[in-house]
């Protein structure tokens, strides 16, 4: 979604501004701008991509401080207008803003009755006229921005910059802003991706915070006026490589680097000795475990997804009473909270509003949630403060793919370690982490020899709409396939349990209908053959995903098979193939696979 990137240092900060726009691209935007001071504020702002913006710029633009933003649409059309940075009317302050300001229809109108002309139809742009209007009182810019945000409601990740003053103020509530503290230079990004490059030393703005940068200096404070407790911090090393390198996509990147991911993911953490898994960071003891009433998972999308797998497998594992949850449905529906309950918040970006929401909400109610989350230091991580790193390294492709696979893998870890706190014996711990062990050369092997993926996108990509079918633990893989293909291929797909098919979804097939089957070797295949067969009797043509040798392959019409993998762990392997036809048949439509049209990588609006 919309990305905040500033610089102020001893260098040209135009190509500074750029770079760093250039690093948040993968979030998604439709529009972007940059703002530079050098004496006057010199602005350039387009609808499309950074590279339309580069090839509007003037070869040097002077001046070495600025601010740059790339804008998802929420307020208003995507516009040149609309797009950030936004003047004041007298040409003072100019800001970017990320968040929603609830009552800016309240403000804009009276602006209007100030003799104010706003000229986007944004809700950012009231801040900038209001911390205008604020400066005129004692031409103090920090003092500005927080008189003007005190008269805001809603959320803000903002910087701004000022004619008459060598310094970016900024503030964060609700949308993630990120200090990196450079030498006699700083930065400033919604995004610590993007101050890699630049420096490790980071400060994490929290909600409440506001910032006064120069380049020699931060300042924090509260909007209140009072100290910020706020410290700085060290960017880990992330593993793994955020460029592209040879690849054609980052998606495909990603779906290759998930063997890599998944080694990460489970190294350390598995305690053969005891046949149990070893999360360190969720700090939990066995007693604790043992007396756990039920766990709770939220998450969206591809989390969502995952969510789901965690939770079959921790029912099964350690017989606790385990749910699912939409994040964005689970506030609105007053969830009953028990204190002793675990919840865990599963997230790629750890920044998702939704999520976050529905965190806040348990913690108000006295619940404590852990964090399932890929993003080191995001906002869910800190809120949660235990949790679990998936370490699936970056994920810059919108269509989450590395990401779905190391949550599984945490999950199936978690599974392992409270099951063995209530439920499981050792030797069923020990076959589990084997089987574990095993999963990211399977994926690997899976990799080398892919099967018959371009059939499979010839009966899918001219479709009218696709059928993802699987029952148990393949069920959600069916979803997270049909999310996958409809998400960058833009073809309308729809995922069911396949006992369920008969249900309703039956009524869609007519001849040559493609339906794709999720079917492992487990206990349910024999009832998934059942729902094959009354797909082929009505003419469909099954796609069909199993696993290698499995007389079950007769069923299919294009067969793709999977190396055998420990029961409970399928998903792991059955997910790949429908990653790869996802993005084949993006790639044969023409479909921009890594920013596909209209999503972002991180929501951070609820
Ligand atoms: O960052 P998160 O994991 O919280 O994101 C949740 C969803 O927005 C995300 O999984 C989305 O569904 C992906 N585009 C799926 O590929």
């Amino acid at each position: 979604m919309c990305g905040i990137f500033g610089y102020i240092g001893p260098h040209q900060a135009s190509p500074i501004l750029l770079e760093g726009l250039r690093r948040l691209e993968y979030r998604g935007y439709d529009s972007t701008g940059l703002a530079v001071k050098n004496g006057a504020i010199s602005i350039y702002k387009k609808v499309g991509k950074v590279q339309q913006l580069r090839e509007i710029l003037p070869q040097t633009i002077e001046g070495n401080m600025g601010i740059a933003h790339t804008r998802w649409a929420t307020h208003g059309g995507v516009t040149d207008e609309n797009s950030h940075p936004h003047p004041s009317a007298q040409g003072k302050v100019v800001i970017v803003h990320n968040g929603i300001i609830e009552n800016a229809r309240m403000l804009r109108t009276s602006l209007n009755v100030q003799g104010v002309k706003l000229v986007s139809e944004t809700d950012s742009e009231v801040l900038a006229h209001i911390i205008e209007r604020e400066l005129s009182i004692d031409d103090n810019p920090e003092e500005a921005v927080r008189r003007a945000l005190r008269q805001a409601r809603g959320t803000w990740g903002i910087c701004a910059v000022f004619k008459d003053h060598d310094m970016i103020v900024c503030a964060r509530n609700g949308s993630p802003l990120i200090i990196g503290q450079g030498i006699n230079e700083m930065f400033i990004s919604s995004d610590p991706h993007a101050l890699t490059a630049h420096t490790q030393q980071v400060i994490y703005l929290e909600d409440g915070d506001l910032a006064t940068l120069t380049a020699t200096s931060v300042k924090l404070s509260t909007l209140t006026g009072g100290d910020s407790s706020t410290k700085g911090t060290t960017l880990e090393n992330d593993w793994g490589e955020s460029e592209l390198g040879d690849y054609p996509h980052f998606m495909l990147k990603e779906i290759y680097e998930q063997p890599d991911a998944l080694r990460h993911c489970i190294n350390g953490r598995l305690d053969r000795t005891r046949g149990s898994g070893k999360l360190g960071g969720l700090k939990l003891s066995p007693a604790a475990l043992a007396k756990v009433p039920h766990v709770r998972l939220l998450g969206c999308g591809t989390s969502y997804n995952a969510a789901e797998i965690g939770r079959l497998l921790i029912e099964k594992l350690a017989r606790i009473p385990t749910f699912a949850h939409i994040s964005s449905e689970f506030r609105h529906n007053d969830p009953v909270i028990h204190p002793s309950a675990l919840h865990f918040a599963v997230t790629q970006s750890g920044e998702t509003a939704d999520t976050l929401s529905a965190i806040k909400e348990i913690q108000l109610k006295g619940g404590n949630v852990h964090g399932v989350v890929n993003v080191v230091g995001s906002s869910i991580a800190r809120l949660c403060g235990r949790g679990v790193y998936i370490h699936s390294g970056p994920e810059q492709a919108v269509a989450s793919t590395k990401a779905f696979s190391n949550m599984v893998a945490a999950l199936s870890m978690f599974a392992l370690q409270i099951g063995r706190s209530r439920n499981i014996s050792k030797e069923r711990g020990v076959e589990l982490i084997h089987g574990l062990q095993q999963v990211p050369h399977l994926v690997e092997s899976y990799l080398e020899n892919q099967g018959p993926i371009l059939e499979a996108v010839e009966l899918v990509k001219n479709a009218k709409s696709v059928l993802f079918l699987g029952r148990g633990i393949s069920a959600p893989v069916a979803k997270e396939g049909a999310l996958k293909l409809m998400e960058i291929a833009y073809i309308p797909c729809l995922a069911y349990p396949a006992g369920e098919m008969k249900h309703g979804p039956i009524a869609l097939l007519e001849e040559g209908s493609p339906v794709i089957f999720i079917a492992p070797n487990d206990h349910v295949k024999t009832k998934t053959a059942s729902a094959i067969h009354e797909c082929r009797a009505r003419g469909a043509k099954i796609i069909l995903i199993h696993e290698e040798g499995d007389e079950i392959a007769e069923e299919g019409d294009v067969c793709i098979s999977v190396p055998p993998v420990h029961n409970l762990l399928s998903p792991l392997l059955t997910v790949v193939p429908l990653q790869l036809i996802a993005y084949h048949t993006a790639l044969e439509l023409g479909c921009d696979v890594d920013r596909p049209r209209n999503l972002a990588k991180s929501v951070t609006v609820e």
